[in-house]
């Protein structure tokens, strides 16, 4: 492996402070900063002979290969994540190499015909989350630490939990309770985790990690980590090869912990530095109108000053996060990419959820702000905001599987706003309408009255 890790510091985004790589871990600047100013990126001195043109053909030669890390979609990156030295280190269960779609249904739906859907949901545990945790874990193994511990909507725990075991480390999750789908649920307890359930949500674990981890030599692994975030950057460039390098016009993301904005900016920077494309796309984060501290920063006018969302709501609980680690990171990347912050209601997640559907995709209901918001700010925009014609990529984060009850209850009509991931079909809040339902039939079994219900359907 032609990587060196003394390439490799920390930086404090707020520039004032640089750190060695381990042997401790610090997630932190240790110089006092605003909320959120003080987290780290993973910088390199790049090598200066690195030629952009020649590792676009490496790097589509070693997809056509299969050992492990040539299969993998982050590692045959790996001139982009010189922080390991040996590959024996590398924790891999062959990530990343997602599906680039296009949309046919959606594009008609938000009035975009250059509409293109990168489904991250096609990593091992079934949200892109895998290529971050792989970097993480890696970092992990490099540390030789023997726990690894996040605060988790899920995606999160399923993720840190097999690739953690993947290289015999403990995983431990904490989990707002009653708040997970089984999806994601089923997949850390398989995977072996020590799954503590919290009472609270996912701002009181992430609390409760950042304060106990630490103590007891625990390694953390959300998005504070800025070893996730350089797993995790390696999907621009694989979007990019499979846009034969054509940067897009827009690349639109759900906004959560806000860990995903960020690590597509990393990327963009990384690639724009080392002269492999030569401008941004726009960075577009779409939260849920329930935790939209992002948004709401954004239109105080005071976006620095994090508007932070006491008991988030959404149904959407993969972005169900009052108060985002990484806030600044992404904030920073929306601003240098003349980017755009929009939010959207339970019931436009809901119908843009169904209308994915129907391009033959499924995504988990966090994913499908993105197709939400595309469709507010067409609507909203003016020309100078938004021009039709752009081309724009929708990253849908999670596969559908992750959640099935939520669709469920929306095409046969139960589902409410306020509903819990246990009881989904509760009825605490308003109802959302089943714009594009798709109710199941009861029919007797009856062969003529089946036929002539068919070929009623065929008529139309
Ligand atoms: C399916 C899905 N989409 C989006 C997000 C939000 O990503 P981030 O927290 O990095 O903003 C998450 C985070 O858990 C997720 O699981
Ligand atoms: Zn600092």
């Amino acid at each position: 492996m032609s990587t060196v890790a003394n390439l490799a510091r920390l930086e404090c985004i707020s520039g004032d402070a640089a750190y060695p790589i381990g042997p401790d871990p610090i997630y932190q600047c240790k110089n006092p900063h605003e909320l959120g100013a003080n987290l780290l990126d993973v910088i390199y001195d790049f090598p200066k002979k690195l030629d952009p043109e020649k590792l676009k053909v490496i790097w589509r030669k070693r997809r056509m290969l299969d050992n492990p890390l040539d299969a993998s979609g982050v590692w045959r990156f790996r001139e982009l994540l010189p922080f390991v030295d040996e590959e024996s280190s590398i924790v891999t269960l062959g990530e990343g190499n997602t599906r680039f779609l296009q949309s046919f249904e959606s594009a008609k739906y938000v009035s975009l015909p250059r509409l293109y859907f990168k489904h991250q949901g096609d990593n091992p545990t079934g949200s892109f989350k895998d290529p971050g945790m792989s970097g993480a874990i890696t970092q992990a193994k490099i540390l030789g630490v023997k726990a690894v511990a996040c605060a988790s909507t899920g995606n999160t725990s399923a993720s840190m939990a097999a690739y953690a075991k993947r290289a015999g480390i403990l995983p431990i999750v904490f989990i707002p309770e009653g708040q997970i789908s089984y999806g994601k649920l089923s997949q850390a307890l398989d995977f072996g985790a020590l799954t503590l359930q919290i009472e609270g949500d996912f701002d009181k674990a992430m609390e409760l990690v950042m304060q106990i981890m630490p103590e007891i030599g625990v390694y953390i692994v959300n998005s504070i980590n800025p070893f996730r975030i350089e797993g995790q950057k390696t999907i621009v460039a694989e979007l990019l090869e499979q846009m034969e390098w054509q940067v897009p016009d827009r690349i639109v993301v759900p906004g959560g912990n806000l860990g995903h904005a960020s690590s597509i900016w990393k990327g963009l920077r990384e690639l724009k530095t080392l002269g492999f494309i030569k401008k941004y796309p726009k960075i577009t984060v779409v939260q849920a109108r329930g935790a939209d501290p992002l948004y709401r920063g954004v239109i105080s006018g005071n976006p620095d000053n994090m508007a932070i969302v006491e008991d988030a709501r959404t149904l959407a609980t993969a972005i169900k996060i009052g108060k985002p680690v990484s806030y600044r990171k992404a904030l920073d990347g929306v601003r240098a990419t003349n980017g755009w912050v929009t939010e959207v209601s339970e019931q436009q997640i809901a119908d843009a959820k169904a209308i994915i559907g129907r391009d033959g995709i499924g995504a988990e209901p966090a994913s499908a702000v993105t197709v939400a918001g595309l469709k507010r700010i067409v609507e909203e925009g003016t020309d100078e905001v938004f021009d039709r014609e752009e081309r724009v990529v929708a990253i849908l984060t999670g596969n559908m599987l992750k959640d099935p009850d939520y669709p469920v209850a929306y095409h046969s009509g139960k589902l409410h706003e306020g509903s819990t991931t246990k009881s989904i079909v509760s009825k605490d809040g308003p109802k959302i309408k089943s714009t594009f339902g798709n109710k199941p039939m009861r029919v007797p079994a009856d062969p003529n009255v089946i036929k002539n219900i068919i070929l009623q359907k065929i008529a139309v």
